[in-house]
């Protein structure tokens, strides 16, 4: 070893050993008779001292020579500081240098490898070896690589076999559009990149290997956004001779591990809620449980009062924000231009607000008297001082929008406390959904996932009511995972493939594979995959999941460090018997 330490090690303790250390020059303060170099690693920063008179000046002349992250090997001796730093660990100790070698100098970095640094995003992810030296990612990557060590133990201990399964496969459909590899071998012909390992662990419990995991990378052709990559991590389990609950179970006691092995945080027993009233009270299928202004449907009270917009909706309902009826005229406007924005498409939003003295005051005080509005605020379980919000329109719809405005105000009321962590689970989806633009049904999960068994027969005469044994995960608003109980018959599974408008012949060509295995003994099963990047995110408290992955991609799917994608040459396109048609200008 080039060291004898780490940058990290050394305490009061250690005063008086001669140590050799290596790492990069963080900063450097030269006041003349004095010299400081705080030297970094991965494990912390140590102090460099020279001094005029006790240093050779031989030394102090190369130590004069380095600049901002050289690497270095400093020789020295362990000594106690005269004034000590508290916030560093190593902070009562500095190092009396003896000796100084560079082992490789560094160009000017492009932004300061500082906790907090001045580099635009664009710029530290073009060097994104750099940013990664920083304390915030470097705990990030350390942070995933603990969860993904104790995802190991504990899947371990409940005999989970980790097998890998193949990157090159055939298109799996899980809704996205697929990353394809053209054969080179087989002109004309594509692999693709799995969307997940879907099939193959099914493949797996048919083979016996009943309990099956794998920390996998899966790829989707998708539009990106914060919690969204096109190469992502799951954490993809499938278990055989289990039913829902048994699996619910298991990964339940998963994520209570890892936030009490990690965290150091005893999470309760997950609520359950069904799709159904996830929509009705929230709006969402993944609600976030950390504030409450639930929805309150207020048809009853609302309507047949002259306010045609009211009485012309499927659906009137609102939420009750707590505190804010002191909301000024600005901001209720500003919130009026937040709902009809594209992105939640309201035509308008109704408010009222409960007054500290009682009296309300409404933005449909025309049709609504005192009385009327006490109504509504009993509705809500209001109280003086909050501000009601109502919107109205087609059910689903209203509902999704009136979730965006729920969110929104827990954002502008801090109520999005990043530790304080609400998990339960979503069960009952609908097994499919139809789909205006395609006018055909899509499955909601995949099409491997079986109905309740108790709606199956409805599956052929009225597939839109049939709901599915599927189920997500969700913690603080965000899908950390979801899963099913799987189809495990081949009769039920070629029902389920012509409901979702499959002719035999398509079903046979893209998943014959399957339904074959089906006919050799297949046990049921059902499994679960969590989206990796996602839990170590939720683990820090943070939205995106770009910094908890070493190195990503930015919103335009590139690697702008790599410069991918990138064109190939003409002798590679010629070798794959590929040919680039140009657009039309
Ligand atoms: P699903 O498609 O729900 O299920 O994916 C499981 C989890 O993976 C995460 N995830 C993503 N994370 C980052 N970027 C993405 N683009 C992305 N897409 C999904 C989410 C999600 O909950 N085969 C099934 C699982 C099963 O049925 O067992 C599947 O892939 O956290």
């Amino acid at each position: 070893m080039l060291r004898t330490h780490t940058c990290g090690a050394l305490r009061i303790e250690h005063v008086g050993i001669p140590v050799v250390l290596t790492g990069w020059v963080q900063r450097m303060r030269d006041k003349g008779g004095l010299i400081w170099i705080d030297l970094r690693d991965r494990y912390g920063i140590t102090q460099l001292l020279l001094e005029e008179g006790r240093s050779s000046a031989e030394l102090i002349e190369k130590a004069r020579t380095l600049g901002r992250e050289f690497v270095i090997q400093a020789q020295g001796n362990v000594i106690e500081r005269v004034s000590k730093n508290p916030k560093l660990p190593t902070g009562d100790i500095e190092i009396d240098l003896t000796n100084l070698q560079v082992l490789n100098a560094s160009k000017i970095p492009p932004f300061t490898i500082e906790d907090e640094t001045d580099g635009g995003e664009e710029l530290r992810m073009k060097y994104r070896y750099l940013d990664l030296r920083r304390n915030p990612l470097k705990n990030n990557l350390l942070l995933r690589h603990k969860l993904s060590l104790e995802t190991r133990k504990y899947l371990d201990s409940q005999e989970f076999v980790e097998i890998e399964t193949p990157y090159l496969i055939k298109s799996t459909p899980e809704g996205a559009r697929d990353f394809v590899v053209p054969s080179r071998m087989n002109s004309g012909e594509f692999y693709a990149l799995p969307q997940s390992p879907q099939t193959f662990k099914q493949l797996l419990m048919v083979a016996g290997y009943d309990r099956y995991y794998q920390l996998v990378k899966c790829f989707r052709d998708e539009d990106l956004r914060a919690d969204r990559q096109p190469e992502f991590t799951q954490i993809d389990c499938e278990m055989a001779f289990v039913e829902q609950e048994d699996v619910l179970r298991t990964f339940e006691g998963m994520m209570r591990y890892l936030f009490q092995t990690v965290k150091g945080i005893k999470l309760p027993a997950f609520p359950r809620m069904s799709y159904e009233e996830a929509m009705k009270k929230y709006g969402s299928d993944k609600p976030d449980l950390r504030f409450g202004m639930e929805f309150v449907e207020l048809n009853r009270w609302a309507q047949g009062k002259g306010f045609g917009v009211f009485d012309q909706a499927e659906l009137v309902v609102g939420i009750s924000v707590p505190g804010a009826a002191d909301y000024t005229r600005k901001q209720l406007d500003q919130l009026t231009e937040f709902v009809k924005r594209p992105q939640i498409g309201a035509k308008g939003l109704v408010y009222v607000k409960y007054n500290e003295d009682k009296t309300f005051k409404s933005s449909v005080d025309k049709f609504f008297d005192h009385e009327a509005l006490q109504q509504w605020a009993e509705a809500f379980g209001a109280q003086p001082g909050d501000l009601m919000f109502i919107l109205s329109g087609a059910k689903d719809t209203v509902r999704v929008q009136l979730s965006g405005l729920r969110l929104e105000m827990a954002d502008q009321l801090g109520l999005k406390k990043p530790e304080d962590y609400k998990p339960l689970w979503v069960t009952d989806f609908p097994l499919l959904e139809w789909d205006e633009d395609t006018q055909r049904f899509h499955a909601m999960h995949h099409p491997f996932t079986a109905p309740k068994p108790e709606e199956a027969h409805l599956l052929e005469s009225d597939p839109g009511a049939v709901h599915a044994n599927a189920y997500d995960m969700v913690i603080n608003g965000v899908e950390i995972g979801g899963g099913s109980i799987r189809i495990h018959d081949e009769a039920l599974q070629k029902k389920m493939f012509s409901a979702l408008g499959f002719s035999e012949e398509e079903a046979k060509n893209q998943f014959g594979f399957l339904m074959n295995a089906f006919q050799y003994g297949a046990p049921p099963h059902g499994g679960i995959a969590l989206g990796f990047d996602r839990l170590a995110a939720i683990f820090a408290g943070r939205d995106s999941i770009r910094d908890f992955i070493a190195f990503p991609k930015n919103n335009a799917g590139r690697d702008v460090m790599i410069d991918s994608p990138s064109t190939i040459s003409e002798e590679q396109l010629e070798e794959l018997r590929l040919k680039i048609v140009k657009e039309k200008e």
